[in-house]
């Protein structure tokens, strides 16, 4: 049996595709999932991909990820910037946990500078489209190894 990697996707981000193209692109969030299954295909991973605009279903779905899953990729969306609890559940399990964007925060508004989760995340990708869920995909299988 494969070993599980949960895809989690945080507010805003069911809109991809419609949402903002010039930042975000024009796939939608759909087309990002069918790619993760593909790319994990690849990487001998299962690819567990939800999304949710509700903070406190990633919350359980980090609890979740923990107890099945050998890690995990999480774009939290704007929760990234304000969201202590979602911080708290990643510093309350023990599987190395990638913070994603699709958007290179650090180029943008000062309020995405700031990351919540970051310190108790195990890295963060940022700012190569939705390509950046690949590059997650492949970190966490190289941690594996
Ligand atoms: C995002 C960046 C966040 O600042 C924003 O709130 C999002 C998307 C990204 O993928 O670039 O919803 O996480």
């Amino acid at each position: 049996m494969s070993q599980t990697i949960f895809v989690l996707n945080g507010p805003n981000l069911n809109m991809l595709g419609k949402r903002e193209p010039g930042i975000y692109g024009g796939k939608t969030l759909a087309d990002v999932e069918s790619e993760c299954a593909v790319a994990g295909r690849d990487l001998g991973l299962a690819v567990d991909f939800r999304q949710s605009n509700h903070e406190g279903h990633l919350i359980d779905w980090i609890h979740e990820a923990g107890a099945k899953a050998i890690g995990i990729a999480i774009n939290a969306g704007a929760y990234t910037h304000t969201s202590i609890a979602l911080h708290d559940a990643i510093k309350a399990i023990s599987i190395p946990v990638v913070e994603v964007h699709i958007s290179n925060v650090h180029a943008r508004e000062e309020f995405r500078h700031k990351s919540m989760i970051a310190p108790a995340c195990k890295g963060v990708i940022c700012g190569f489209g939705v390509h950046s869920y690949i590059l997650a995909l492949n970190a966490l299988k190289n941690l594996t190894l």
